[in-house]
């Protein structure tokens, strides 16, 4: 950073009064006659972002058509952009305007989740794309885009405000983040305009290189400009999980070793890797899933109430919970830590290969499609709860779930009635079919005493008419109203990956198991159960 640019501080935490300006801004929203009914658009109904201009580099990815331009477009399609809004689209293959216009509009028609695309409000985005060549080892190029932006500022009113969206691979950012250095598209001179950048997962491979990459980061950007993605974050559920935990008040006194049993996490995947083998080689399901989405799930169920929604008291608290996790040693990923890889079997019905005989996959790999690990954290909340973890592809279902298993009653008053005894369980879906479901014990009617297990069920879909939002959606438009809650935090992204390396460098230096070890359309290997066995528990059947 230059010694002489002035800190332009985070944005604080709206309160009640900025709220309600903010609602005068409706009038500079691009279709001031739309329809604002609040219960279309919920409490983003007072939340429009500054005029800015959105550049998204990678915008001819994977990513790029099949989320990040389709969430675009419905926050425009829903009012939710200022009128004075531009995307300038970069990636290295020559178009036009026109007809990378024409082909996003195809990417919105088929991925958006409200069909058909309404003509009108995308006729009035597209004016709003322009396409730039460039790449990124190309310094005129950068030159050209910094030009193309202050242009776009007298044209569009944009007023200096830059979002910088990598949709890149991830050894990219370093190379793109020094070249808006260069060129001084991270300058926040005041008025002159805020400037941020949203970098997608994977944050680095391991502890060093994702401390590398923040350092590289940090030369250019502070830390208070950069938007790590995690989208699990922005996922309802997992938003709802905050409200859930500190907007009731009967749950916080049971959330608590004295309580709480243990809690199982699972993000299971039905799909195998499809045609993502090369980077699935170099990723696995630790660095894939485990890194981030797990531990991010961890920490909030773990986490001690914030002192408010700020980004950064959110954040701390999350730190916090991250940092008491026990570092795994050798003896910990040896018998509390499976790998596992699948092999042929059935998916939906079909016929499934193994993972050795997908594409681009090594027919030798060691690469693990699954893992399973039991955590614990040490602090006077949890300390001897275990948190067991388990991700895996090519799992019996596509399904993400928190489970905080309960203590057993002190006196088993009712053991001989009780046909199936269970505990209570209070079950969190994050993916898909959202909702909360609690487990306890209730007589069955009739004259005797039979007891049994019933469940409590809240869905989201049946108790709300309103869309849930794309993640995306959640998270680009928090970004470009500066809200980095959602977001990880550099000391996060490292803390997370200081619990997640030695697992990864443990099973380096120790012989790999027989892969395959579970078939595809299972629910992972044996060893995986045997970890829970032993404490003398069982993976709950989802
Ligand atoms: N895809 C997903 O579902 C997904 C999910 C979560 C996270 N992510 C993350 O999102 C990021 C992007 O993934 P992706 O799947 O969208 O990647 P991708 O399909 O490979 O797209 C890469 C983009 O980068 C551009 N590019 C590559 N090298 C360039 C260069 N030297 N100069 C200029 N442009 C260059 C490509 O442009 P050209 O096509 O013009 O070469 C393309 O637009 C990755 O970090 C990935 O881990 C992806």
């Amino acid at each position: 950073m230059s010694p002489t640019r002035a800190p332009v501080p985070p944005p604080p935490a709206r309160t009640a009064r900025q709220l309600r300006e903010a609602t005068s801004s409706a009038r500079r929203r691009h279709r001031p006659d739309a329809d604002l009914n609040p219960l279309r658009q919920g409490l983003r109904l007072e939340r429009v972002p500054d005029p800015c201009s959105f550049v998204l580099f990678g915008a001819t990815g994977d990513l790029a058509h099949r989320k990040v331009i389709p969430a675009i477009y419905q926050l425009w399609r829903t009012n939710l952009l200022p009128a004075e809004f531009s995307i300038v689209a970069v990636a290295r293959r020559p178009y036009t305007d026109e007809a990378f216009g024409a082909e996003v509009r195809a990417s919105v028609e088929a991925n958006s989740r409200v069909q058909p695309v309404d003509e009108a409000a995308w006729a009035e985005l597209a004016k709003r794309i322009t396409y730039q060549q460039l790449d990124f080892g190309d310094d005129a190029g950068f030159d050209r885009l910094s030009e193309r932006l202050d242009a776009l500022d007298a044209e569009r009113g944009t007023a200096g405000n830059r979002l910088f969206y990598l949709a890149t691979q991830p050894s990219q950012v370093t190379e793109i983040v020094r070249q808006l250095g260069r060129v001084g598209l991270d300058h926040e001179m005041r008025g002159s305009g805020w400037r941020r950048v949203v970098v997608e997962k994977p944050f680095g491979r391991d502890y060093e290189s994702a401390r590398r990459l923040n350092h590289e980061v940090a030369k250019v950007f502070r830390e208070s400009q950069v938007y790590r993605i995690d989208h699990y974050l922005g996922k309802e559920t997992v938003r709802n999980l905050l409200v859930f935990r500190f907007g009731n008040g009967i749950f916080e006194p049971v959330w608590n070793r004295s309580y709480v049993d243990h809690v199982q996490i699972t993000v299971a995947e039905s799909l195998g890797v499809e045609s993502r083998g090369a980077f699935y080689e170099e990723t696995g399901a630790s660095r894939d899933i485990l890194q981030n989405h797990l531990l991010q799930l961890m920490t909030l169920v773990a986490m001690e109430p914030p002192s408010s929604f700020h980004a950064d008291a959110l954040r701390d608290q999350k730190l916090q919970v991250l940092r008491a996790i026990a570092t795994p040693d050798v003896e910990h990923v040896r018998h509390d830590v499976v790998r596992g890889q699948y092999g042929s079997g059935w998916a939906q019905g079909a016929a499934a290969p193994g993972y050795r005989e997908e594409p681009e996959v090594d027919p030798e790999s060691e690469t693990e499609t699954y893992v399973a690990g039991r955590f614990t954290i040490e602090d006077w909340r949890w300390s001897g709860v275990p948190f067991y973890l388990r991700a895996g592809k090519r799992l019996p279902e596509r399904t993400t779930e928190i489970a905080i298993q309960f203590k057993e009653v002190p006196l088993p008053l009712f053991r001989e009635s009780t046909g199936d005894p269970a505990p209570n369980v209070l079950a969190m879906r994050i993916q898909p079919d959202e909702g909360i479901m609690l487990r306890f014990a209730a007589k069955v009617p009739g004259l005797g005493l039979d007891v049994r297990t019933v469940n409590m069920d809240f869905d989201y879909g049946t108790s709300f008419s309103v869309d849930s939002p794309d993640a995306y959606e959640t998270l680009i438009l928090d970004a470009l109203l500066g809200d980095a809650s959602l977001f990880t935090r550099a000391d996060e992204v490292e803390a997370a990956w200081a619990v997640v390396t030695p697992i990864i460098e443990g099973w380096a230096a120790m012989p790999a198991p027989r892969f395959p070890n579970y078939a595809a359309g299972t629910w992972g290997p044996e060893a995986a159960d045997e970890l829970m066995e032993r404490d003398g528990r069982r993976w709950r059947r989802i």
